[in-house]
């Protein structure tokens, strides 16, 4: 008995061995092994996303040794430069009993114990977003502003898992930057019906 037990798990190792050494991928061990050495043929691809990003002006930023193109958002910006009005201290400004210059700006975001428009904006030089910490951040790179609240969704962003691509998935690779789809006074998504809504289901279903 012992013996017939003994034979059955030598001939299972055998099976195993034949098994784990069978050259499934040709003359290679495993697929790693395989890509490792055949990928020293592989010279790049002459497939190329740049056509598609033709008519977009992007910056290109390194972030944790992810390097990709953002859209230029300065170029953007209605009231881009600030300072051609920002010249001078706010209280100045607000003293002359001018109408409110901005009033279609209402913060819609975090409520206002955490945030009012100088937690983002420097009011000592308006050209310039601010940190928490009061640095200066560019407005072509507010994603560093976002980052500081929402360091996951960043996280995600980096990598290429939050956010959408610009072009194709060949390189150069391009992508939205947050205020490309969030507006960062009112970052919140309204619901929406489907652009093609079945009225005759809904109809239906009363
Ligand atoms: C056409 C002139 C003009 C431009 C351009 C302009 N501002 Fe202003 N802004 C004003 C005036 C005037 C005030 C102060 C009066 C008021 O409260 O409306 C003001 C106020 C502000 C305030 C304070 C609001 C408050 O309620 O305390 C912020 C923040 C601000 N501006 C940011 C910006 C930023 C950022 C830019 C550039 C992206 C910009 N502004 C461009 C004219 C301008
Ligand atoms: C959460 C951060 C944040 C807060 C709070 C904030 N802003 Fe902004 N604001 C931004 C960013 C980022 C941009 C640039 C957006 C872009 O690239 O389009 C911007 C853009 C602007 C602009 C230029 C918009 C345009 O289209 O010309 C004005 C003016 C402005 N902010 C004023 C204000 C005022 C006034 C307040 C307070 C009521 C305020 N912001 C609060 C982040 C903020
Ligand atoms: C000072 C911190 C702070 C900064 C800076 C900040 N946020 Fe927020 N954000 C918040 C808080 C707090 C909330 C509310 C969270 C909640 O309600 O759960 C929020 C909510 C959001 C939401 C979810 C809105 C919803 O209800 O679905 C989005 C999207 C968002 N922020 C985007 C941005 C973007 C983009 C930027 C940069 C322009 C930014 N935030 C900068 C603090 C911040
Ligand atoms: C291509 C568009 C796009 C870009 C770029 C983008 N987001 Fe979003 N974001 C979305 C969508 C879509 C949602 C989901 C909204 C919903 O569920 O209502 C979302 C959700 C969020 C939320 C709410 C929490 C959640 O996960 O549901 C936060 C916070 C946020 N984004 C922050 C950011 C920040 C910070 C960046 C830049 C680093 C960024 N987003 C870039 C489209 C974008």
């Amino acid at each position: 008995m012992i013996r017939k037990n003994y034979i059955y798990i030598l001939a299972c190792t055998c099976v195993l061995v034949l098994f784990s050494c069978k050259h499934g991928e040709g003359e290679y061990h495993g697929v790693i092994e395989k890509i490792n050495a055949e990928g020293k043929n592989y010279h790049g691809t002459s497939i190329s996303s740049e056509q598609y990003i033709e008519g977009i002006k992007t910056i290109e930023i390194t972030e944790d040794g992810h390097t990709f193109l953002i859209p230029e958002r300065k170029g953007q910006i209605r009231s881009y430069a600030c300072t051609e009005c920002h010249s001078k201290p706010l209280e100045d400004m607000q003293s002359k009993g001018i109408k409110e210059a901005h009033w279609d700006i209402k913060i819609v975001h975090a409520n206002e114990n955490a945030m009012n428009c100088v937690t983002c904006h420097n009011p000592n030089n308006m050209d310039q977003l601010k940190s928490l910490t009061g640095k200066d951040i560019d407005f072509n790179k507010s994603y560093n502003l976002c980052n500081q609240c929402h360091s996951k969704q960043f996280e995600d962003w980096k990598g290429g898992a939050h956010g959408k691509r610009i072009g194709g998935w060949a390189p150069p690779r391009a992508s939205m930057t947050c205020v490309n789809c969030h507006n960062p006074h009112k970052p919140h998504f309204e619901s929406r019906w489907p652009s093609r809504f079945n009225t005759q289901t809904e109809l239906e279903r009363k």
